[in-house]
């Protein structure tokens, strides 16, 4: 049975019209990088709950989770009406194997997400095992206008910290925007030009991607990267692209 923990709202950051940040204080177990748990509000008498990743390292004590409010969404509309102070259900334990104890040892990390499909990769970033493990460490953050593009600050004090080991490049797929990819990351695999910006080759035998957020991208970048000999990773056969679907 779930053990539900009543959280306390201290932070509720409005990004844009659909993206809002929730920053928490809940005393639940300790979880994994990458880790997602799940968040619930009595609605009309009814305890709604869905999966939601960490967007912190579990070194910081706040929990914090980045949102999108989905059309017509229950939970999402609900949670971000929320302010400081009031309260939130948060389950004690985390689940799930999007994390670092799943990926075979390679030499490059590529983290590839769309909209809020980032977040589990930034709380994997602060971690030191992920800058213990790889040589470099790749992130792609792929939305659909300027406005979605959350979290720079972020990317800007992880270029600084670790230099050329950390490489990130932006797709905005709406909007022309200069220094950004203009399109889906499922293209820049099958024309290399990712690569090409980067100055960084994917290939199976230093690489592992990791895949977040929509479902179609991730479907589409499996079916270019399987044609460039990348395999998916499962715990009875290792392979190249572990991957996490929000929907
Ligand atoms: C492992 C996992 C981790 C997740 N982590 C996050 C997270 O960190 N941040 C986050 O915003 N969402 C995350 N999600 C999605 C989240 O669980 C909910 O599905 C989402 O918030 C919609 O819930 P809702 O009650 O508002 O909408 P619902 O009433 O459940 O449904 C509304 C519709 O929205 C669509 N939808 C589902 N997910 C999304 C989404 N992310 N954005 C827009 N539309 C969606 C569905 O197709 C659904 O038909 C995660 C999902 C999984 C499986
Ligand atoms: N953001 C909104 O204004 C909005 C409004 C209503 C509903 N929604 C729904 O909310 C969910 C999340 O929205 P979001 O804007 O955060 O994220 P999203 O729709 O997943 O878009 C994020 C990025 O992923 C790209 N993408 C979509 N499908 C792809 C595919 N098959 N392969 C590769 N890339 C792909 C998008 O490109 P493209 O721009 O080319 O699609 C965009 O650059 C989606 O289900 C969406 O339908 C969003």
């Amino acid at each position: 049975m779930t053990q539900w923990i009543e959280g306390r709202i201290t932070e509720n950051i409005h990004w844009n019209s659909n993206l809002f940040t929730l920053k928490i204080d809940a005393e639940i177990d300790r979880f994994t990088a990458g880790q997602f748990t799940s968040l619930a509000l009595d609605i009309n008498g009814e305890r709604i709950a869905r999966p939601y990743s960490f967007l912190n390292s579990p070194e910081q004590r706040t929990l914090e989770f980045f949102f999108y409010t989905a059309t017509g969404g229950v939970l999402s509309n609900a949670m971000v009406k929320l302010e400081a102070g009031d309260s939130i259900w948060v389950k004690k334990q985390a689940n799930g194997f999007f994390v670092l104890n799943e990926i075979p040892p390679c030499k490059d990390l590529w983290m590839l997400g769309t909209g809020t499909g980032v977040a589990p990769f930034f709380s994997i970033l602060n971690t030191t095992e992920a800058w213990e493990r790889f040589e470099k460490i790749v992130l792609i953050h792929a939305v659909r206008t300027q406005a979605d593009l959350r979290y720079q600050e972020v990317v800007a004090k992880l270029c600084e910290k670790f230099q050329d080991r950390f490489l990130f490049q932006a797709f905005i797929s709406r909007e022309d925007v200069s220094g950004t990819f203009h399109g889906r990351i499922p293209s820049s695999l099958r024309d290399n030009s990712l690569e090409q910006e980067l100055g960084l080759t994917l290939d199976p035998k230093n690489s592992h991607l990791m895949l977040c957020g929509n479902p179609g991208m991730v479907k589409d970048s499996i079916e270019v990267l399987k044609g460039r000999g990348f395999s998916k990773n499962r715990r009875r056969t290792p392979g190249h692209i572990t991957i996490e679907n929000y929907w």
